[in-house]
C-alpha cells in the first residue's frame, strides 16, 4: 500500500451541525484502487464523512483533496464535472420517482452523452448484474426497498466510475443479494482498478470487501486497519462494536 497513489486525502476534517460536533478532526487517505470500508454506530458521522469526499458537504475546518485537487478551490461547474468521475449510491437512495428503472440507470450515461446503442447495452448489462432484468419498465414506487437499493447501485456503476462511494449498499438486501453486491464491488475494484469507499453495518461484508476498515466513533476515526489486523485490535470500543454487529439484528440485513 505504501507506494500507492493517494486518491482521496482528508486532513483535519471538522464538521458541526449547530452545537453538535459530528466530525472532530478526521485524517484519512484512501489509496488508488483500494476498497476502504467505514463502520461505526448509527449517527457517528459516516454518511457525513462520505459526503465530504464528493463536496456535497463542506468541512468547517480541514481539507479534502481528490486526485491532488483541493475541492475548496473548485467552482460550481468544476465540481459538477468532477463528480462525473464518481459513482455514488447514498443511503437516501434518491432514485428519480418519475423515471422507470431503465431510465434511472440510463440517466448518468445520457448525461455523459454516450451513444444510444452503448447506453442500451450498458443498462442491460447493469440490470443483469443486479438481477433486475425483469424490472426495467417498473417505477421506483413499485419496487421493494431492496430492489430500489439495487437500482441505485446499478446506476452508480453505470459509468464505470473511477471512484465509487456506497452508503450501506447491502442494507435491506437478503444474504444472497448482499453477496452479489459484494462481489460486484470487488469486480469493479479488480477489473477497473476503481477506488471504493463503502459504509456498511454488515461485518461479513466489511471483512469480505475491505482492504482496510475504518471505524468512526464520536467524531473520531478510532481504528483503521486491514481485516486481519482488526481481529487483533484490543480497543474496547472496537471489540464491543464487532461483537454487537456480529450478533445483533443489523447483521441479518434487516
Ligand atoms: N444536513 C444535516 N443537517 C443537520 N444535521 C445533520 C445533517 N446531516 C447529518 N446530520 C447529523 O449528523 C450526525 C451524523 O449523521 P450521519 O453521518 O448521517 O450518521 P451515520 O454514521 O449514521 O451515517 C447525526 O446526528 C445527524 O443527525
Ligand atoms: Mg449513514
Amino acid at each position: 500500500m505504501i507506494d500507492r497513489e493517494i486518491k482521496i486525502h482528508l486532513e483535519g476534517i471538522e464538521k458541526s451541525f449547530g452545537e453538535k460536533v459530528v466530525l472532530a478532526g478526521i485524517d484519512l487517505d484512501v489509496y488508488q484502487g483500494e476498497s476502504l470500508v467505514l463502520i461505526g454506530g448509527s449517527g457517528t458521522g459516516k454518511s457525513v464523512l462520505l459526503k465530504h469526499m464528493i463536496g456535497l458537504i463542506k468541512p468547517d475546518r480541514g481539507k479534502v483533496e481528490v486526485d491532488g485537487q483541493d475541492l475548496a478551490t473548485l467552482d460550481y461547474r468544476e465540481i459538477t464535472d468532477f463528480r462525473r468521475h464518481f459513482g455514488m449510491a447514498f443511503q437516501e437512495g434518491a432514485l428519480f420517482d418519475s423515471m422507470t428503472v431503465w431510465q434511472n440507470i440510463a440517466f448518468p450515461l445520457q448525461r455523459a452523452r454516450r451513444p444510444k446503442k452503448q447506453i442500451r447495452d450498458r443498462v442491460a448489462h447493469c440490470l443483469e448484474l443486479v438481477r433486475l432484468q425483469d424490472a426495467e419498465e417498473k417505477m421506483p414506487s413499485e419496487l421493494s426497498g431492496g430492489m430500489r437499493r439495487r437500482v441505485g447501485f446499478a446506476r452508480a456503476i453505470a459509468l464505470e466510475p473511477q471512484i465509487l462511494l456506497l452508503d450501506e449498499p447491502t442494507s435491506g438486501l437478503d444474504p444472497v443479494m448482499s453477496a452479489v453486491v459484494d462481489e460486484l464491488i470487488l469486480e469493479l475494484k479488480n477489473d477497473l482498478d476503481a477506488t471504493t469507499v463503502t459504509i456498511t453495518h454488515d461485518m461479513t461484508s466489511a471483512f469480505n470487501i475491505g482492504d482496510r476498515i475504518g471505524m468512526l466513533d464520536q467524531g473520531h476515526l478510532i481504528a483503521l486497519a486491514t481485516p486481519d489486523e482488526y481481529k487483533q485490535l484490543t480497543d474496547p470500543r472496537v471489540r464491543q462494536f464487532l461483537h454487537r454487529e456480529a450478533h445483533g439484528p443489523l447483521s441479518k440485513g434487516l
